[in-house]
């Protein structure tokens, strides 16, 4: 299915079939990257501008490496090198990478609302790859992905998302995506970085750790964002591990089939143990895999011909 969008902002206002669509392109495209010349002519003759402001590494890399297997041509915009570093305006510099007949620009931004800006301000499709404390929706596309590829269903799951959750723009795109597949949704970390308001979009507070997290199924741990000034709202790493940690301790307490998760970058030692690096139950780094198939759904969806095609290829 095309999904009936120009751009993908936010997961607040995408519906559950849109969801649906998109994984099951995701599907199809891990059956190509398994394939040993893992390519499909989908979007050639496309052009998509990667745009990263803010630094990267999981999302810059899977966003190139899936517009390179739809054979999309690709562009790579370094703010440090670009005519910003003259006195170019962002808008102007946007719109004059625009003139080059650009299909979707990626964009990811240190300020929230950045990439409504350029969206209203382009023809192309723009895809959020992160813009300040907002939204992340393609990272949270790939964590419900890889949660309902290992657990076989999303319904009715209990998720606990811990930690920094006031700066995290991976836990608003969870909260809006999880609830619409029908997920529970718990929060727990340090009143400083987990405001109450977060009832009001449908989710359990908790500031305990330990009440909570043996009857989960999925345990997503957020990174304390040093550079949004998260680390000033706890004590120290040492008491956050404490309190919000998994710990090796902790492990012996959580259900037998929990799925570990972390967007990334982690503190390892901070969020989560290194005890959590061997478990069968981290799935970290199938989150990271499937960040290829699901923005190679992404991108096609918006930018690409129809679902038949593929098949074809
Ligand atoms: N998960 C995530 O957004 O990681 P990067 O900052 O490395 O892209």
């Amino acid at each position: 299915m095309k999904i009936k969008r120009k751009d993908l902002l936010s997961l607040k206002d995408i519906t559950k079939e849109e969801i649906d669509g998109i994984f099951n392109l995701a599907l199809s495209f891990k059956e190509v990257i398994r394939r040993p010349i893992p390519k499909v002519p989908a979007l050639r003759g496309k052009t998509v501008c990667n745009l990263f402001f803010e630094s990267s590494t999981r999302t810059r890399f899977s966003f190139e490496l899936a517009e390179k297997r739809l054979s999309a041509d690709t562009l790579n915009f370094s703010a440090s090198t670009s005519a910003l570093t003259k006195g170019e305006t962002t808008l102007d510099t946007l719109k004059n990478i625009g003139a080059m007949r650009v299909d979707a620009f990626v964009i990811r931004h240190s300020f929230t609302g950045a990439p409504h800006f350029l969206a209203r301000n382009t023809p192309a499709s723009v895809i959020n790859a992160g813009d300040g404390t907002n939204e992340h929706p393609t990272q949270a596309l790939l964590d419900i992905f890889t949660i309902k590829e290992k657990k076989n269903k999303l319904k009715g799951l209990k998720v606990l998302i811990i930690g920094d959750i006031l700066h995290s723009r991976v836990a608003r795109s969870n909260i809006y995506g999880m609830l619409k597949m029908g997920m529970e949704m718990n929060l727990c970390g340090p009143p400083t970085l987990l405001p109450r308001e977060f009832e009001s979009l449908g989710c359990r507070i908790f500031y305990n750790l330990d009440k909570i997290l043996s009857e989960v199924d999925i345990i997503m741990a957020l990174r304390v964002q040093k550079e949004r000034g998260g680390k000033s709202l706890i004590p120290s790493f040492r008491e956050y591990r404490k309190i919000y940690g998994i710990t090796a301790e902790r492990l012996k307490y959580i259900k037998k089939d929990a799925l570990i998760m972390h967007p990334g970058p982690v503190n390892w030692g901070v969020e989560l143990d290194y005890d959590v690096l061997e478990l069968d139950k981290n799935i970290i780094l199938e989150q990271v895999k499937n960040g290829v198939a699901i923005r190679m759904a992404v991108l096609y969806s918006l930018i690409g011909p129809g679902k038949e095609e593929i098949d074809e290829d």
